[in-house]
């Protein structure tokens, strides 16, 4: 049976401690989420639900899952992909970015764009992927409401065109503006913040007494938003020259259903995607994914790898037989998984925008593509600039075998990248990430799940620049620089620091040295 429900598939991004955990769950609680596959016991019985946040799970006593949360919401299927929760920026959010068709990004009232914020913005704005900005914390003292917009269109370039306006400063928060309809969206605090949103919606003449002088501020400030030019603009808005705005406390659940009918009304459906060569796979062609996150190791008991892939077009039938585009061999999907619960569950069907898992697929790495019938292949998920490298030994020379299968794994991952080169040999690999987090997953999954304790030491380079064979010959023996090769091929120079990539491309003007986009500070 086909579902044509539409879908949404996005990302919340933050930096960490805007809220991102809370947000997920009062959406999720606020859709009533959660099939039977999903659905998971909280503390004390209340239904809780949910993303693969392990803190959200450790701190409030709810079962962790892996990759996405799908729920229905009015006649739509939402897919809210996980980003990673930890404080490191580490290469996963980026590919975690290449599945999703928009983000929202949440930014604390009371911090601003903190660094995080702009990296995300950057990464979203290269990957041309909308972004819908939520203000959240709203109910304690921050900052002015104009001043944060400020804040956006000078920091992040982007024009924000606020959907609803904030009554009442932050901390004393009255309800919002809904600048589309000129309605008093009413804020009513509540206990725990565990019900459905707290909401009611008013027209302007029926605003309190107490509210009004507040109320009067907020529609001369939406005038002057007005006639300032920022107003909703949906083409602008998809072609990521400006970012819808809201206002929220997710806490107390306040603007969550907003957001969700923002998300449903102005953020893109899955499109057709241009493969390689140029080729357009149209959503309703035959069935067509790439996978962009590798994990393992989430059910210790099972020891299982699991391959999450974004449905492209088509219907996805559990079972059926696809190609692997890398290989260009058949692979049975008998064992796809529906993505959220800690028991995975068996998935039947998936639609383009969904995310399925693929359990035991140990041929699929990042960035594969999987079709059924005319060959399509999506470009590879970015790798982004390394500026952090250490070599990795075996702290135990004996278990040299456990360690070359612990690295050739977390590199199939893409936990880190692995580089090596004839120098140094197969002994002691260099580890290259994009955040210094990356190597602390490398160093606990080396040590409980693989049996071999590494060491680690750091590299004194700064730059990583791309590079071919000819390249590598003739920069072997420049000073500072150093060749060495990715697993999938790219030569990759690294260089001490920016002056030295500097003069080292003025002297060698025939050697590539490209630049790799930007992701780490
Ligand atoms: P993250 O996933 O982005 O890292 O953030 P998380 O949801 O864990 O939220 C970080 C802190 O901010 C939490 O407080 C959370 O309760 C609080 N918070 C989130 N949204 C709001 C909001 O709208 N208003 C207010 N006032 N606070 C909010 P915590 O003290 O670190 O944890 P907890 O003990 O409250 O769970």
């Amino acid at each position: 049976m086909s579902d044509n429900r539409p879908r949404r598939t996005f990302a919340v991004i933050s930096h960490p401690d805007a809220g991102k955990s809370t947000l997920t769950e009062a959406l999720a609680l606020h859709a009533r989420v959660i099939t039977e596959a999903g659905a998971v016991h909280g503390k004390g019985g209340r239904r809780a639900t949910v993303s693969d946040w392990m803190d959200m799970e450790k701190a409030r006593g709810i079962s962790i899952t892996s990759a996405a949360l799908q729920f229905a919401y009015r006649d739509h299927v939402v897919n809210l992909v996980d980003t990673p929760g930890h404080s490191d920026f580490s290469e996963d959010t980026y590919r975690v970015l290449s599945a999703v068709d928009s983000a929202v990004m949440l930014v604390d009232a009371g911090k601003g764009l903190e660094p995080q914020t702009l990296k995300l913005f950057k990464v979203c704005a290269m990957r041309g992927i909308p972004v819908i900005t939520v203000i959240n914390k709203w109910d304690r003292p921050g900052l002015a409401a104009l001043e944060l917009m400020d804040l956006i269109e000078q920091q992040i370039k982007l024009r924000p065109t606020p959907l609803t306006w904030p009554v009442g400063e932050a901390g004393d928060f009255r309800g919002v503006l809904d600048r589309r309809t000129g309605e008093f969206v009413k804020y009513t605090r509540t206990a725990g913040g565990a019900t459905r949103a707290p909401e009611v919606r008013m027209p302007a003449s029926e605003v309190g007494e107490a509210d009004l002088a507040v109320w009067q501020d907020a529609v001369e400030e939406h005038e002057l938003l007005s006639a300032d030019d920022a107003d909703h603009d949906q083409e602008r808005f998809l072609a990521g020259r400006t970012t819808p705005v809201m206002f929220a406390s997710a806490l107390q659940n306040f603007g969550v259903a907003q957001l969700l009918d923002l998300l449903l009304d102005l953020a893109p459906a899955p499109h057709a995607t241009p493969g390689v060569d140029g080729s357009v796979r149209e959503v309703e062609d035959e069935f067509s994914a790439f996978v962009f996150k590798v994990q393992s190791g989430m059910n210790a008991a099972h020891r299982d790898r699991v391959a999450y892939a974004r449905v492209v077009s088509g219907e996805f039938d559990r079972g059926m037989i696809v190609t692997h585009a890398a290989t260009g061999r058949p692979f049975a999907t008998k064992y796809a998984q529906a993505v959220f619960g800690r028991e995975l569950s068996s998935i039947e069907h998936a639609y383009p925008g969904d995310i399925i898992g693929l359990v035991n697929a140990q041929a699929l790495r990042v960035g594969d593509t999987m079709y059924v019938g005319e060959r399509i292949e999506f470009p590879p998920v970015p790798s982004f600039a390394p500026e952090h490298f250490m070599t990795a030994t075996a702290a135990d020379i004996g278990r040299y075998k456990q360690f070359r299968r612990g690295i050739d794994q977390l590199d199939q991952e893409g936990v880190v990248q692995v580089l090596r080169s004839d120098l140094r040999g197969d002994q002691s690999p260099v580890l290259a990430a994009v955040g210094p987090m990356q190597f602390e997953v490398v160093q606990e999954r080396m040590t409980h799940e693989f049996n071999s304790p590494i060491r680690l030491s750091r590299l004194d380079y700064q730059v990583a620049r791309r590079t071919d064979a000819a390249g590598a010959a003739a920069l072997s023996g420049a000073r500072g620089v150093e060749v060495l090769q990715r697993s999938d091929g790219t030569y990759l120079a690294l260089i001490v620091d920016k002056w030295r990539a500097n003069t080292t491309a003025r002297d060698n003007p025939d050697v590539l040295l490209e630049e790799l986009p930007a992701g780490g500070a």
